[in-house]
């Protein structure tokens, strides 16, 4: 995690190194630092807490200079602190990185470092990088990070400036994100273009064991061995103001807000109602490999699990293909059953997820087909996987992820429609009554936000509850989990997603009057089982707030509050459920008063193991 940033051209570095951790934040906030060259040599400040901490910090005393670096730390090795905070420095205080990720080895690289006489100040693994670079040092600063970066384990993306060759940043990368800005006369990087946007949307993204040098003119990369790679400048289509706030309190409510044009972005050009079809260019398939496929194996951490649960749900029903699911800590340590039939699909928002990474190529390594469905366009998973299908939601900066959510179910459901219409699954009367509800879907999401009051009236009755059932069955068993996920996450508070039907093998003991039930009541094929469920809930006193669809006459008899959503497919229906739900514990967050886009302990991305 954390965020990194380099500046090299002829304005004053440190507004610019501020301005792009802003945007960084996300992805960590236990502290900040920049380190400025000003001719003379290198000025460092940094502070504990989050980046307004630093901002109070150079209030007083912010370093002048053309040349910079900055992070934005999400600790790993060593407690938040003034000490831990990055940039780090070598012995001579010529060198100073700041870094992304987690050097493995750095035990056994510090004890070598020490008893060549290196004097260490902080806790960190990034501080051995300083020291190494240092000892490779021979007046050739990109070769040294090159003979350092070679010796390090794990995962890295270092920005690396030196007070002897004051012309230049040196940055490598290993399994962390990198991304080189290209400007007139300066140059930028960072671990995210939401970093630089508003100066340039040309960029080149750093591949593993990739070596930079940034001068004001331009880039040279190189591998560990020093060979020159040519690399090709792309250029991003989001622009500066789709990663601001837009008049919202906060970037988890106009995410949410932003799920219509999202969910429109993702299926154009992809869904046509004119031409009865699906198409799906990126995909990297031909017909006859989707034929073929016997099993598909889905990879993703947290939300974007969540994503594959319902994913799972619809190419079962329509495709009949079946799909297994792992969380990506585990896939990896399993030893899954892969082979050339088998078809790896991967989700991640932002194409980083260090287990979701390997797991991608755990599958490729043993033969499969990978798809990667990401919102980074360049990311690592875009790279490394077969055929990429991106969803178009825009840069998601709040912690809690919201549009990248439904983007993604989209995404599934567009591939199980596709696969359906190579496999021959469905009639065509039943494709084409499903291609019609999935694009009535964003139109669908805006009904729902147009009123939220009934959402925000059930947040301020529950936000002081002990804590929070979610229960649902069938395709919408994701949005429990998600639902739940989203409450812990941004209120602390704590809450269960749960099958409807394991209520009564554990999960009903909880239930007591300051426990809230939240249940997904709309339209399916189980709905009867879920009114029972909810009668037992009522029985243990237990108060029900049902997700259910309009004209429901039945569910205001079984429950205490109805919050309506628009009817739909039952299989798409995690769509718009996962509304209600996500502004369920934004309303209920904003109750509790925590930092809802910043959660404690948390980070956007999570680059390590
Ligand atoms: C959920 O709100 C989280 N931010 C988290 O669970 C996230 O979905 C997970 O870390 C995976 O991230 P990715 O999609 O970028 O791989």
């Amino acid at each position: 995690m954390c965020g990194i940033v380099g500046y090299i051209g002829e304005q004053d570095a440190c507004p610019i190194l501020i301005d792009g951790l802003k945007r960084l934040e996300y992805r960590g906030y236990d502290s900040a630092g920049v380190a400025v060259l000003n001719g003379g040599g290198i000025d460092i400040r940094k502070s504990v807490g989050k980046l307004r901490a630093l901002e109070n910090v150079l209030e007083d005393c912010a370093p002048h200079g053309c040349i910079g670096i900055g992070h934005t730390r999400w600790a790993t090795h060593g407690r938040p602190s003034d000490e831990n905070a990055h940039p780090h420095s070598d012995c001579t205080g010529r060198i100073t990185v700041v870094h992304n990720g987690i050097i493995e080895n750095y035990v056994e690289l510090k004890d070598r470092l020490v008893r060549g006489g290196h004097e260490f100040k902080s806790e960190t693994d990034t501080e051995v990088a300083a020291h190494l670079i240092e000892s490779h040092y021979k007046g050739d600063i990109a070769q040294a990070v090159r003979n350092a970066a070679s010796e390090m384990d794990g995962s890295f993306a270092l920005v690396v400036i030196a007070q002897n060759e004051p012309d230049k940043i040196i940055a490598a990368r290993r399994h962390s994100p990198l991304v080189i800005g290209l400007g007139e006369g300066e140059n930028y990087l960072a671990s995210d273009v939401a970093a630089f946007l508003k100066y340039t949307r040309s960029v080149v993204y750093a591949d593993d064991n990739n070596v930079v040098t940034i001068t004001r003119e331009g880039i040279s990369v190189t591998d560990l061995d020093g060979n020159l790679i040519d690399k090709k400048a792309q250029t991003v289509d989001w622009d500066a103001a789709m990663a601001e706030r837009g008049g919202y309190e906060h970037f988890m409510l106009k995410e949410i807000h932003e799920q219509p044009r999202a969910l429109r972005e993702t299926m154009r050009g992809r869904l046509s109602l004119e031409k009865n079809c699906v198409e799906l260019p990126g995909i990297n398939l031909t017909h006859d490999e989707i034929r073929k496929i016997d099993r598909i194996v889905m990879i993703a951490c947290g939300t974007a699990y969540h994503a594959s649960m319902a994913g799972k749900y619809a190419i079962e029903q329509l495709c009949r293909i079946p799909v297994e699911l792992d969380v990506a800590s585990e896939l990896r340590y399993r030893d899954p059953i892969v082979d050339e039939h088998t078809l790896g699909i991967v989700i991640s928002q932002s194409g980083e997820t260090l287990d979701t990474m390997v797991g991608l190529n755990e599958v490729k390594n043993k033969g499969a087909k990978v798809i990667a469905i990401t919102n980074v366009v360049g990311s690592m998973a875009a790279r490394d996987a077969h055929g990429v299908l991106y969803t178009y939601a825009g840069p998601e900066i709040a912690v809690a992820s919201t549009k990248a959510y439904t983007t993604q179910l989209m995404v599934l459901y567009l591939v199980a429609l596709y696969f359906a219409q190579i496999r021959g699954t469905l009639d065509e009367q039943r494709a084409t009554e499903l291609r019609e509800a999935l694009w009535e879907l964003p139109q669908k999401a805006e009904l729902i936000l147009n009123d939220v009051t009934a959402i925000e009236s059930a947040a301020a009755r529950y936000y002081c509850f002990n804590g929070f059932l979610y229960m649902a069955r069938g395709a919408n068993l994701a949005s429990a989990l998600e639902g739940a996920l989203k409450v812990k996450e941004i209120s602390y508070m704590h809450a269960e997603g749960y099958a409807a039907g394991e209520m009564k093998h554990g999960p009903i003991a909880m239930i007591d009057p300051t426990f809230a039930t939240i249940t997904v009541a709309v339209k399916s094929k189980t709905y009867d089982k879920i009114l029972s469920n909810i009668r037992e809930v009522k029985a243990r006193s237990g108060d029900v707030i049902a997700i259910a669809n309009p004209g429901d006459t039945t569910i205001s008899d079984y429950a205490d509050r109805v919050i309506t959503v628009p009817e739909t497919e039952e299989i798409f229906s995690p769509v718009l459920v996962a509304v209600p739900l996500q502004l369920m514990a934004y309303f209920v967050a904003y109750n509790r008063g925590p930092a809802i886009d910043q959660p404690r302990n948390l980070a956007k991305t999570v680059t390590v193991e």
